[in-house]
């Protein structure tokens, strides 16, 4: 069993306990950079299955966090216009920078189905997760 293999495993029980544990977490997953290109690749996710398994950066709200390396928080993903809809049921969405040796390597990306649901525990609690991730990568 490749190492790759089990690190897979262990984002993919990241994201069911998150989607277990918070109701409000509706689409739960992870992107990475896709080698030396500037674009995300989908990751581990649990929820329905999304078009956007490759984003350029600085497209939609994943692509923007690839390049401005700060938490976004979406209230109201309707408000934005830079914003990749996965699912019409989507209503707010925050996406979290992992880094590596100081690089901007991925991010985990939470939809949710309530409008502006995010408290700041959440942020700080997924921070933290991203954190313990990027040691596992
Ligand atoms: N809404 C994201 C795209 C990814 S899906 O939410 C899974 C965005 O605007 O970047």
């Amino acid at each position: 069993e490749s190492p790759k293999h089990n690190t897979e495993e262990k984002l993919e029980k990241v994201c069911h306990l998150l989607d277990q544990e918070i109701s409000y977490f509706n689409w739960t997953g992870f992107y990475f950079k896709n080698g030396d290109k500037d674009e995300l690749k989908l990751g581990p996710y649990v929820g329905a299955p999304t078009d956007h398994t490759i984003i350029p950066y600085g497209k939609g709200i994943c692509g923007q966090v690839a390049v401005s390396n700060e938490t976004f928080v979406v209230p109201d993903v309707n408000e934005e216009s830079n914003y990749l809809s996965c699912s019409i049921d989507t209503k707010a969405e925050i996406v979290v920078p992992i880094f590596k040796d100081g690089k901007n390597i991925g991010q985990i990306d939470i939809d949710s189905h309530t409008i502006d649901p995010f408290t700041e525990e959440d942020k700080e609690l997924l921070e933290w997760l991203c954190n313990e991730v990027s040691k596992i990568l």
